[in-house]
């Protein structure tokens, strides 16, 4: 994928305020902190693109990024952090299942791991939304930079039981190191073939 432009298109908290549904897209799930800005950032070589943070809980809303004014990239709320208000928590649910219901332009959805951590009742509800509503999933496991390279197949075991996925349905990535960014680029681009 060459990107010739990568903006900031807008935000939204409901369909009324989604851009036009006139390009296909591919959205971006995972917890707060996994690293989903950080990987649109690096998918699209801007560095700030997509604003990151170290203080969980940062992106509360659905935003849109045009690429090369052909698709959207979405970069979907986190969910899971403790000291966000319990108010907010009970809007991540319905936000993220609406979209995912609605959403026809949708190809896939990206879901990422942290390699550090054991999947919990989050990621698994949206993995039985993906497959109820029929929704590309693209697995990612996020960070690996964080484990050495002999610890790696270990580290991510208990992420393929909880998950119940095989192995080779996830790809890889760090965005120290951009390990995994080309895999990735070609299952998007397949995901938008479709
Ligand atoms: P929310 O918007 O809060 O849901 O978080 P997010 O999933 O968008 O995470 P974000 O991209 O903001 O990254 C969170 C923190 O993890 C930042 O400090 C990033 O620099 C760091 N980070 C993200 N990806 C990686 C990675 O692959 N390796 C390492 N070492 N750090 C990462
Ligand atoms: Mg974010």
């Amino acid at each position: 994928m060459i990107i010739k432009s990568a903006d900031f298109v807008k935000s939204a908290t409901r369909p009324a305020n989604y851009p036009p549904g006139d390009f296909k897209e591919v959205a971006f799930a995972g917890r707060s902190n996994v690293g989903k800005s950080s990987l649109i950032n690096v998918l699209v070589n801007r560095r700030g693109l997509v604003r990151t943070s170290s203080t969980p809980g940062r992106t509360q809303l659905l935003n849109f990024f045009d690429i090369n004014g052909e698709f959207y990239l979405v970069d979907l709320p986190g969910y899971g952090f403790a000291k966000v208000p319990l108010a907010v928590k009970k809007q991540w649910g319905p936000m993220v299942r609406t979209y995912l219901e609605g959403r026809e332009n949708l190809r896939a959805l990206l879901l990422l791991f942290d390699i550090r951590r054991v999947p919990q009742q989050e990621e698994i509800q949206l993995l039985d939304w993906l497959e109820e509503l029929q929704v590309p999933t693209i697995p990612i496991i996020t960070k690996v930079d964080k484990i050495t390279r002999s610890r790696r197949e270990r580290q991510i075991l208990p992420i393929l039981e909880a998950t119940g996925l095989p192995r080779d349905a996830f790809t890889l990535f760090s965005a120290l190191t951009r390990e995994g960014r080309d895999e990735i680029w070609e299952r998007i681009d397949a995901a938008l073939d479709d």
